[in-house]
């Protein structure tokens, strides 16, 4: 028989579980385009279970929580996001487990948060998607995201270049 999958709002039971599905689909994605040292820095400060702890402990507007996807009482994905403006929100963080991608489950993760933000007033969405990011960057296109342009990534040190592209989506 097939598990249940089912997606809810992440509690102190699930801090172990995202922070190993982010660190696992973090260095699944960036594996072949970025040096370690980089992706060991992005994972150690985003990661930890002192950060998501915190994390979700807390939902307002601004952080809206994560949200995890559970099979067996395992996390298979997490995400999570907050308002940037009045009818403005963005996914800040959308990672599942790197075999467990293309079965629809990043969609009802997404369409959870969606939900959320249009509680709190969304009209449109916002997500950063480094450039190269082929794992992730089809999955937006794919539910109607449009890239806007492109920025700095946010984890670039003094001497790196990568680039983040910021696309967008009525909802
Ligand atoms: C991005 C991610 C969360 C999406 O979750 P997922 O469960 O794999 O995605 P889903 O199965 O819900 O949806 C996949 C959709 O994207 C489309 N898609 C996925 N890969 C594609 C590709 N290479 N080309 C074209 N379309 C693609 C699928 O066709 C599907 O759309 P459809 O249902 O309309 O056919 C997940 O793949 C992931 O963790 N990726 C690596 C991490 C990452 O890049 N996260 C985002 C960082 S901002």
């Amino acid at each position: 028989m097939q598990a249940m999958i089912s997606v809810l709002k992440a509690d102190e039971r699930h801090i172990d579980g995202i922070a190993e599905v982010c660190t696992e689909a973090y260095w699944a994605t960036y594996n072949n385009t970025h040096p370690k040292d980089y992706i060991r820095r992005v994972v150690k400060e985003f990661y930890n279970h002192d950060r998501i702890s915190k994390e979700v402990s807390v939902s307002n507007r601004g952080w809206g929580g994560y949200f995890v996807a559970v099979e067996d009482e395992k996390v298979i994905g997490a995400g999570g996001g907050g308002m940037i403006g009045n009818t403005t929100g963005e996914i800040f963080v959308l990672y599942l487990d790197p075999g467990r991608r293309n079965e629809g489950i990043g969609t009802i993760i997404l369409n959870a948060i969606t939900d959320q933000q249009k509680e709190f007033g969304a009209r449109e969405q916002w997500v950063s998607v480094q450039k190269g990011n082929q794992k992730g960057i089809p999955f937006y296109e794919a539910r109607g995201f449009t890239f806007k342009y492109e920025k700095p990534g946010y984890a670039n040190v003094e001497g790196e270049n990568y680039i983040s592209l910021r696309y967008y989506r009525f909802i």
